[in-house]
Formats: structure tokens, sequence, C-alpha cells
């Protein structure tokens, strides 16, 4: 199980839009998933669908009393869809923040931890989402994560308190005793402005390897679906923000060597074109095997049926091409050779299928 805070005391930078749809894109690959909203504006649990006020309990029973007095975390849990549950929060929380602020007992920065601790169902991820403060209930999370994913708005004030932040984070981790891997990810770049360009340039050459390949565009359709209260992975698969937070998830299942290993394909930072205009492409997949007598393509994109929708090409050194036409988005696909599935050789970027074995993935963007 890995526990993820995103944080940042900044407002609006894009934390609560990354843990939802992040959770959707690890729900949508089959992870079993869990948000704790730890923010009392309880605008993760709203972008799931769960209205605060219809839940009888929230968080902030599981966090107000000392250890095993309350209700345990998964005794609070909604389901939001497939895979995918929220601890939800409520505007009962901000009462925390005082009640906690004024204890001085040692555990009252523990409660999240140990609560996560004693989860008896397994989850892959636990996902937290912050308030914009950095007080008590996001040292809690700080204290029950062991990665951070700090999003940072590609404006021209990008850069402001990020070192402060990661100072604080620091300071914890001494105090803390456990380590937190701690990641930056570019949010709501908007690659028509020049400021855009210069925040992520200045991004980038500043934290180099702490920085996600992945940037996350700005793009209308992520608001609407926090408004119809669903991931983008339910709402639209073909939009900008499925294939950045897709891309984001890809990532963080990556682990470390894969990563250094690998050729990330990263969403080309283009201006976002209207919608109209994102038209489908000619994509083409080439797969040299000069012994195979019939190499076939299937995929999400012609409903696994091998050859579908596909223009075959064969050239004298024995490469079979492959032409389909798609739109932006997020596909797996694997090859049918000579009556066997399999991955594609030259795509080191690879998920479990939904259905078992290994797909590999394509980001068009
Ligand atoms: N990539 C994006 N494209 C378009 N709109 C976005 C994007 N990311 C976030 N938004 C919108 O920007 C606003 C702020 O985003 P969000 O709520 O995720 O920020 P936050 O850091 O959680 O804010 P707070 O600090 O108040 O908790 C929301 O209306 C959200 O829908
Ligand atoms: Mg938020």
């Amino acid at each position: 199980m890995r526990t993820i805070a995103v944080m940042n005391q900044k407002g609006g930078c894009g934390k609560t839009t990354t843990i939802v749809n992040l959770a959707g894109c690890l729900a949508h690959e089959g992870h079993r998933v869990l948000v704790v909203d730890m923010d009392p504006q309880a605008h993760a649990t709203l972008g799931l669908g769960i209205d605060p006020e219809d839940v009888s309990e929230n968080i902030y029973e599981v966090l107000c009393e000392e250890p095993g007095e309350g209700p345990g975390l998964d005794e609070i849990v909604v389901n939001a869809s497939e895979h995918l549950n929220v601890a939800p929060s409520g505007v009962i929380l901000s009462a925390l923040e005082q009640k906690l602020g004024s204890e001085s007992s040692s555990g009252r920065t523990e409660r999240l931890a140990v609560a996560v601790e004693r989860l008896p169902k397994p989850y892959d991820f636990v996902l937290i989402d912050c308030p914009p403060n950095v007080g008590v209930l996001t040292f809690n999370a700080l204290r029950a994560a062991q990665e951070v994913i700090i999003p940072l708005e590609t404006s021209y004030y990008a850069m402001h308190g990020v070192a402060k932040l990661l100072e604080t984070i620091a300071l914890l981790e001494d105090r803390l005793g456990h380590e937190l891997r701690v990641r930056l990810l570019p949010t709501l770049f908007d690659g028509r402005t020049r400021f855009a360009k210069r925040a992520l340039t200045e991004i980038r050459e500043t934290y180099k390897d702490l920085v996600f390949d992945t940037v996350i565009r700005h793009n209308v359709r992520l608001r609407e679906a926090a408004q119809r209260g669903v991931t983008i992975a339910k709402l639209d698969r073909r939009s900008y923000g499925f294939v950045d937070y897709m891309s984001l998830a890809l990532e963080v299942l990556f682990d470390e060597e894969q990563r250094r290993e690998s050729e990330i394909t990263v969403p080309a930072l283009t201006p976002e074109p209207e919608p109209e205009t994102a038209g489908d492409k000619g994509v083409v997949f080439a797969l040299k095997n000069k012994d195979a007598e019939a190499v076939q393509l299937a995929g999400d994109f012609n409903n696994w049926v091998p050859d579908a929708g596909v223009e075959t090409r064969r050239s004298a050194d024995g490469t079979w091409e492959k032409v389909v036409r798609l739109g932006p988005g997020v596909y797996q696909y694997r090859y049918f050779i000579d009556g066997e599935w399999q991955p594609d050789p030259s795509n080191p970027r690879r998920v479990e299928g939904p259905a078992g074995g290994i797909n590999s993935v394509l980001i068009i963007s």
C-alpha cells in the first residue's frame, strides 16, 4: 500500500483536482484506491460525487478521539465508484484543527497515521487531500504518508513559497525519522502564455529530478468533472485532462528503476487546441519480426478485435507497420503474433491489463 499526500499551502493550485483525478485514473487501471479528505472545504468529497451533508460520520469522528476510541477509518468510508472509496470530510473538520491545535498530546499529529495503519481492508493507494495551510491536519497527512505530491501552478508566482514548503517537509522528516519522497507537479499549464513556459522552465531548472515529467495542462473538462462530481476517467477519456492525469498515474505506478530505463512519452506542451480541431492522427505501430506469418494489432481503440480498423504495411526488412487513426487519449494495446498475445517490445510503458497479462500503453496528446 502506498500512501501519498497532496499538499501546498497555496490555495487553488490543483491539489484536489490532482487527488480526485489521480484516484480516478488509478482506479480505472484496476487499483484499489482510498481518498482521505483532510480539507474542511470537502472539495475532494464533493468532487467524487458525495454530499458531505448526506453522510452521518466523517473523518472528524475518526480523528477527534484517541486511537481506538472512535470509529475506524474503514467504518466511515463511502464507495464513490468501482475500486474507489472516500473517507469524507465536512465543515466540522475545521473544529478539529482548533481542538487538536490546542492539545499538547504528542499523538495529535499521528492520529491519521494510526488510522491508516489500522485499515483492515487492503488498498493499493491511499491518497490524502490537504487543506491550503500547514496546520495540524496537514501534519497528520504528512505523518501518514510516505510520498508527497506538491502541485505548482505554472504561473508568475509558481516558485513562491516552494523552498519554504520543502524546508518544512525536511524538518518534519527529521522529527519523524521517516523519509518522504517529495515530487513537484506542474499544473494549470497554459502553453499559450510566456509566463507559463518561463515558470515551467524555472521549475525544472531549479528542482530537476523532483519534478514529474508529466505536466497537467489547463483543461476545462477537469472543472466540469469537478462540478458534476465525477472523475475525468468517467467524464471524458478523450480529454487532455484524462491524458495528463493518466500520464501522472502511470508515472506514479512506475518504480524508480523502470522510470530511469524507460523513455516516458510526455504529453507535448502545445497550446490546447479547441476540441473541434483536435482531430484523429494516423499513428504507426512498427514491429520488426521477420519470422512471423501474421501480426495483428488489438487494443481498447478497436475493442480488442485484432486488426479492426487497422491498415497493415509490410516492408522488405521484415517490419510490420500498423496504422490506426487515433485522437488524444491513453490507449492500451498488444500485438497478436501468430496466435499469441504479446506486448510491444519497443515500448517500455506497460501496465497489467484489467483481464490479466501485460498491455503496452500509448499516450497521444
Ligand atoms: N488543470 C486544470 N484545468 C482547468 N481547471 C483546473 C485545473 N486544475 C484545477 N482546476 C480548477 O481550478 C480550481 C482550483 O483547483 P483545486 O480545487 O484542485 O485547487 P486546490 O489546490 O485543491 O484548492 P484549495 O487550496 O482551495 O483546496 C477548481 O475550480 C478546479 O476545477
Ligand atoms: Mg482543495
